[in-house]
């Protein structure tokens, strides 16, 4: 059982969301930041709102966490994991991270030379056991804490106990279901779903999940 999450750019909507389902779900949780005070505030309204344990500081402390989730832009990959890599070692790093940016109002893939996000955090925390998670579920349901999710999070990773583990931590969150997507390879296709369910939600007008049949 995991006892502390560390969430690295934990203070967007996609870090404070995955904060607030893992503080209700008992786990321990720490928001880091590029600045110690706006992760302590994130860390106040998550508490506020889940009655959990939360913690705010700098990204360093959040890289602390027994398990460690990355929710930055692409962009910032770069410059805030560098950084961290010794702090964070040989732990277990999900990424949330969708490499996209909206063109015209439109959501486009990045192209990236790894293949996809996760990889290139590999790529930065050579160490780090990573695995892919969390990229298709919306900012905005997760904040929701009083409603359960319904619906599946696609779980990649080459190494079967991080994999494993991240299966167990998608199932702490009400509602959802952790599935085995494969490799860490795998994650370009599910990171690339998230632009998918953009463009179905702007036709809908509403926040949609995935969900697999057949398992
Ligand atoms: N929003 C969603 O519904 C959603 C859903 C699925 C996946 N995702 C993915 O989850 C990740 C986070 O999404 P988000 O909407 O929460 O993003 P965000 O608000 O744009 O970024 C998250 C945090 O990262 C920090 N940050 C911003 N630019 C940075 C940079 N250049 N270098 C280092 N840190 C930086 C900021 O925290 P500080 O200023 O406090 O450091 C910011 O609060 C993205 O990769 C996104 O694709 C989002």
């Amino acid at each position: 059982v995991v006892q502390s999450i560390g969430i690295v750019g934990g203070t967007g909507p996609e870090g404070k969301g995955l904060a607030a389902r893992f503080a209700r779900a008992g786990v321990e949780v720490i928001i880091g930041s590029r600045s110690a005070e706006r992760g302590e505030a994130a860390a106040a309204e998550v508490a506020g709102l889940t009655g959990g344990k939360v913690r705010g500081g700098t990204n360093l402390d959040a890289a602390a966490g027994e398990v460690v989730i990355i929710t930055l832009p692409y962009d910032g990959l770069k410059d805030t994991l560098g950084p961290l890599a010794a702090t964070i070692g040989g732990k277990i790093v999900v990424s949330a991270v969708v490499p996209m940016r909206f063109e015209g109002g439109r959501p486009q893939m990045v192209d990236v030379a790894d293949g996809s996000a996760a990889e290139e955090i590999r790529a930065l925390l050579p160490q780090a056991r990573v695995v892919g998670a969390f990229q298709n579920l919306s900012a905005h349901k997760l904040m929701d804490v009083d409603h359960g999710l319904e619906g599946d999070v696609i779980v990649c990773a080459d190494d079967r106990e991080a994999l494993q583990a991240t299966i167990d931590l998608a199932g702490l969150i009400e509602g959802i279901r952790g599935v085995n997507g494969g490799p860490l390879s795998s994650s370009r296709y599910v990171e690339a779903i998230t632009a998918l369910l953009v463009n179905i939600n702007r036709v809908h007008r509403t926040e949609t999940h995935v969900q697999i049949v057949g398992i």
